[in-house]
């Protein structure tokens, strides 16, 4: 029987907001090209990186990489003609280049082909057995190449292969499965039922979102057999050996867990970053990560990571994306025709979490245009007008054009401020508070829909004054045009501060219209309409950045689609 190790102590400091974390996108099978999926899980990760850098100073990383060996790759590598190294070469870089062009801000790549990380690996495994929970067995069951793992009967189906002859699938991948016995190493996963238990009951929030969590308390109140963790070395060359038993292969799944803790130096200096560690994965690998992930941790002396981050996943037309279906969506393409920032935009506000979403080209184009293009764009466009701001200032706020109420209710009669404009004044004021909450609660989509509609709000403060019908030449009209340019322009730098994560280079095109400085961005110190508090705001009478044009350029013209395409190329030079 596993006996847990004397409590551990970490150099992560494990709690508050100023402690540094490490953040991880699961690391890419090269066995095929980028999809969408793989983007989304990576921008998940990158949106969460980018925020928590505007709100604290405390160091946080984000690691990423490619998961390169296995019977998979082995067979792929095989079926292209190549080597499983010059594949890995080959696919590694297109990941590299896709996370590059989609400006996901990794800090780490790791290959599992790596050196260092096959030596953390060797010695990972070493811990395993030294801590008695390996042990030889002979093991027989149903193998699933696509999923890199054996399947109980429970997740099977009985069709007909391309002869007509029946044969077993996976109900999850729909890939042949194929009965496979072999004498393997086995790790004693079912001593790890109440350590795990534990560990879930003591952190009701490791596993998010909740249905997630609820679903792996299901999984420990089932059957737990022990897990086989390695395969002869005659069916699987490509892969790490066993350490002190050449004839066994390291099992590609313990290999691939690994990288998070080989990419924090694991086994010499992991202790200042784990056990503060938040994985971001998709669903279909939320067992290896929720189970078997910590129980392997335990058994090697360390602790869970302190939270795994799920998303479900996109469909296209309401299908599944697979190769043979010839509907996989290539992201490359999608940022090309759409911008990275708008095919960004689209993932991250369209996706969520909780439930699988459906990917259609005509949603993003429509989504695109009206948030980013039509609302955010276009009030950016009317507030900085020549026509109205012919100084192009910052233009001043008027205390008594703009009189403070503590309830929107109050409005007096004699102003002209509404009671919908004060409640204008205060959503905006609270939704920074808003927005982080989302994002630490794994809701960037709700973040973004939030943002949307407040967007939506400031449009319709804009409309119902109509500042170009006021006259400049009268004073009063005057100090009542600026007021509202001062109000519109102070939205429309929270929005741009509070885009930062999700769409860089949109939020840095509109921050620098706003003249709002690099050191001005950050969401710790955000402080929105400080005027309205009788507060001095530092953007007053400022000089406002160049115009450099339109702010997100519509989708569905070869124009327009030529524009975001150089402006994409100059950004590049100047950007993460
Ligand atoms: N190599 C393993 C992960 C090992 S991590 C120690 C793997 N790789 S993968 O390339 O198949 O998947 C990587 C990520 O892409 C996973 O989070 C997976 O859920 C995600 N997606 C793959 N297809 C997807 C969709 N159709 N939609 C959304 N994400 C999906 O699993």
């Amino acid at each position: 029987m596993w006996r847990s190790p004397a409590p551990r102590r970490s150099a992560a400091p494990r709690h508050g907001s100023g402690r540094r974390l490490l953040l991880s996108t699961p690391i890419f099978y090269v066995n095929g090209p980028p999809h969408i999926g793989h983007l989304y899980s990576a921008l998940l990760a990158d949106a969460l990186l980018r925020h928590r850098r505007l709100r604290t100073a405390s160091p946080v990383r984000l690691c990423t990489g490619t998961d390169e060996h296995g019977l998979k790759i082995q067979q792929a590598a095989a079926a292209a003609g190549t080597s499983p190294p010059e594949l890995c070469e080959r696919v590694s870089g297109l990941f590299r280049q896709a996370l590059t062009q989609a400006a996901v801000a990794y800090t780490d790549f790791t290959r599992t082909s790596e050196p260092r990380h096959q030596r953390a690996v060797r010695h990972f495994w070493g811990a395993l057995r030294d801590g008695g929970v390996l042990y030889k067995g002979s093991y027989e069951g149903w193998y699933c190449t696509a999923q890199e793992s054996f399947l109980p009967e429970s997740q099977l189906a009985e069709r007909k292969d391309a002869q007509g002859r029946p044969c077993k699938v996976s109900l999850e991948t729909g890939h042949e499965v194929h009965w496979t016995k072999e004498e393997n190493y086995m790790f004693r996963l079912s001593a790890f039922r109440d350590p795990l238990q534990n560990w879930l009951r003591d952190n009701p929030r490791a596993i998010f979102p909740d249905p997630f969590y609820q679903c792996v308390l299901r999984w420990l109140d089932e059957d737990l057999p022990d897990l086989s963790v390695s395969r002869e070395r005659s069916r699987l060359q490509w892969g790490i050996p066993v350490p002190s038993d050449p004839t066994q292969t390291i099992y590609v799944w313990v290999d691939a867990l690994v990288n998070y803790l080989s990419v924090v130096g694991y086994p010499e200096s992991h202790g200042a970053w784990w056990p503060s560690v938040h994985h971001v994965v998709g669903k279909d690998i939320l067992k290896f990560h929720a189970l078997y992930w910590p129980a392997l941790l335990l058994a090697a002396g360390l602790d869970p990571p302190e939270r795994i981050l799920v998303h479900s996943h996109w469909t296209v037309r309401g299908q599944k994306m697979s190769k043979s279906l010839g509907n996989v969506v290539d992201p490359t393409v999608c940022m090309e025709q759409y911008g990275v920032d708008g095919f960004r935009y689209f993932l991250l506000r369209q996706g969520v979490p909780e439930r699988d979403c459906d990917y259609y080209d005509e949603k993003v184009v429509k989504l695109v245009n009206s948030e980013l293009a039509d609302a955010l764009g276009g009030l950016l466009n009317r507030s900085t007008a020549p026509s109205i701001n012919p100084s192009n200032t910052y233009p001043c706020f008027s205390e008594p054009c703009f009189p403070k109420v503590l309830d929107s209710r109050e409005a007096k009669a004699t102003s002209r401020v509404s009671a919908e404009d004060y409640e204008l004044v205060a959503a905006v004021a609270s939704l920074p508070a808003q927005v982080d909450g989302y994002f630490e609660g794994f809701q960037i989509y709700k973040a973004l829909e939030c943002i949307a509609q407040h967007v939506r709000q400031t449009n319709g403060f804009f409309q119902r004054h109509r500042p170009w019908k006021l006259d400049r030449r009268d004073p009063a009209e005057q100090l009542w045009l600026d007021t509202i340019l001062h109000v519109t322009l102070e939205c429309l730098r929270v929005y741009g501060l509070l885009l930062q994560p999700v769409v860089p280079h949109v939020a840095d095109k509109l921050l620098s219209r706003l003249a709002v400085g690099p050191g001005e961005r950050d969401l710790s110190g955000l402080r929105f309409l400080a005027r309205y508090d009788g507060k001095p705001c530092p953007f007053e009478g400022r000089q406002l950045g160049p115009d450099t044009g339109i702010l997100f350029h519509r989708l569905g013209k070869s124009e327009s689609m030529k524009k975001r395409k150089q402006e994409a190329e100059v950004h590049d030079n100047q950007l993460v």
